[in-house]
């Protein structure tokens, strides 16, 4: 069967896909119910493979739209980073990997091979696709085994900026994350041109490796910077506090920060004309670290939180959590402009430079008057009525309660870690109110799979968005329409506590 085919990809080993196939079914039989013969009443979860994903993308298929083609290899690699050269892991060579680009209601079919010592998968990070393209291990679809390749093939169905990675481990901390652009046409943009800016935390090949630093928090060290992560030019000088965040800015010290995966001292330079209206496009990719980002001399104007369009918002910086998308236009100045991405409540920055004249490059640690005017956060932000969800009754709410701590090393949803946890239900057509609340000192960037949100303050309704910033002791209420059947990974989208535990999956059931 085509969907089959499509579903285990070409090159998996017999072995491991029946193995992998009997962990699916495991995984997503409710209730501890696993007879062969079912009562009739008991509600099963719709799983992957269920007809309902495959006709849900159907319903998404527009007639003689493209197929977008593309080849992913995910392998080890040297890269220069600017000056610090680092052994690492990365997509086609590259981080961040290769920029995908589509237009919305096209299909992406991207052949994937895993050239790295252990299992990967991809996760298409924001969008509402097939649940079997989900890219989440046992829940969705077999890993990818060294040495074999997998297709992911699926309908894009909003426009917007988007990404990817994988959903193994910490493999999300080392290079291996790119851009994902799925254009709308029908929307021209009030703007001349484009750039993507991916924003990252660093530290892979600087003496540690992502896996040894979740070692070191699970065994109870606070996280210090490794043998030869000395702070390179352009990485100290950090003087705001976190009060933004409510205090505790993240878990890990990273030695550097990167935009585009390049250091401060050598940085990405955009070139353009004064008076033209450039529209970044930009993606926070880091595991452990919210970024407060302004361009010196500019005001920008926030036109859309996670892909989705907002009413545009004028403010000098912007706080980005891990995760999250933010879209902004400036309209340019005459001079040599640094692009700066401070980590917020860490000693560090990363930047690009944005050139309209002539003129000498910016101090390395030069930091724009922006950063410390407005900064705005989702809070600022409404939908537009193209996109907003109205508000109902609920069909069905739950809360997600967001647990734990440092000592032990130990992140949980409602007193469980992922894997003990008890799925949460829902049928499909529901509106499904999930609420996070934050009992813990920290942030959390909570993210779900499959869908978007509309986020629902006190006095309105806030962004449409598929990962919202929870500070310490807030709740976040978050509605959304169950369209999408299958199931769905949701979880902190800090990437160390998302592999501590806090993680549980939205289960559609028949
Ligand atoms: Cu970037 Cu499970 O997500
Ligand atoms: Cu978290």
């Amino acid at each position: 069967m085509l969907h089959e085919q499509r579903f285990f990809g070409p090159g998996v080993p017999r072995r491991t896909l029946l193995r992998a196939s009997a962990a699916l079914v495991g995984s997503v039989v409710l209730g501890g119910c696993t007879t062969a013969d079912p009562a009739p009443s008991t509600p099963t979860a719709i799983g992957p493979s269920d007809p309902r994903v495959a006709m849900a993308e159907t319903a998404r298929r527009r007639s003689g739209a493209g197929v977008v083609e593309a080849a992913l290899t995910a392998a080890p690699v040297t890269v220069d980073l600017g000056g610090v050269t680092v052994s690492t892991w990365a997509y086609n060579g590259t981080v961040p990997g290769p920029e995908l680009r589509m237009r919305v209601g096209e299909v992406l079919r991207v052949a994937v091979t895993n050239g790295l010592p252990e299992d990967t998968t991809v996760h298409w990070h924001g969008l509402a696709l097939r649940n079997d393209m989900d890219g989440v291990p046992d829940l969705t679809q077999p890993t990818i085994a060294p040495g074999s390749t997998f297709s992911y093939e699926f309908v894009a169905p909003h426009p917007g900026t988007y990404w990817f990675h994988p959903h193994v481990g910490t493999q999300l901390d080392r290079g291996l994350y790119a851009p994902l652009i799925v254009e709308d046409p029908a929307d021209p943009g009030d703007y001349d041109l484009e750039h993507t800016i991916m924003l990252d935390d660093w530290v892979d090949g600087t003496g540690r490796t992502p896996p040894q630093v979740l070692a070191g928090l699970q065994g109870g060290q606070m996280d210090m910077p490794g043998m030869g992560g000395a702070p390179a030019t352009g990485q100290t000088g950090n003087s705001y506090p976190s009060s933004l965040l409510g205090g505790d800015p993240g878990d890990v010290t990273y030695p550097y920060f990167l935009l585009n995966g390049r250091l401060p001292a050598r940085p990405l330079t955009l070139y353009a004309k004064p008076g033209q209206r450039m529209r970044l496009r930009v993606v926070n990719a880091a595991s452990d670290t919210v970024f407060r980002l302004a361009v010196a001399g500019h005001r920008m104007r926030v036109t859309h939180s996670d892909g989705f369009p907002v009413r545009p918002v004028d403010t000098d910086a912007v706080l980005i959590g891990m995760g999250e998308r933010y879209d902004v236009v400036i309209t340019l100045a005459d001079g040599v402009f640094p692009v700066v991405a401070v980590a917020e409540g860490k000693a560090g920055q990363s930047r690009a430079i944005i050139r309209t004249a002539e003129g000498p490059e910016p101090a390395v640690d030069a930091l724009p008057a922006e950063l410390t005017g407005r900064v705005l956060t989702e809070a600022d932000l409404i939908a537009t009525e193209a996109v907003l969800v109205p508000e109902r009754v609920p069909d069905r709410s739950h809360d997600l309660t967001l647990g734990g701590g440092m000592m032990p090393y130990r992140w949980e949803i409602n007193g469980r870690i992922y894997g003990q946890h008890t799925p949460l239900p829902m049928s499909p057509g529901e509106y499904v109110r999930l609420r996070f609340v934050n009992t813990t000192t920290m942030y959390h960037p909570m993210h779900v799979h499959g869908h978007t949100f509309q986020v629902r303050h006190p006095s309105g309704p806030g962004a449409r968005k598929d990962t919202v910033m929870v500070m310490p002791g807030q709740t976040v209420v978050a509605d959304m329409i169950a369209d999408n059947p299958g199931q769905w990974l949701t979880h902190c989208h800090n990437l160390y506590h998302g592999e501590a535990g806090m993680m549980t999956a939205l289960s559609y059931q028949t």
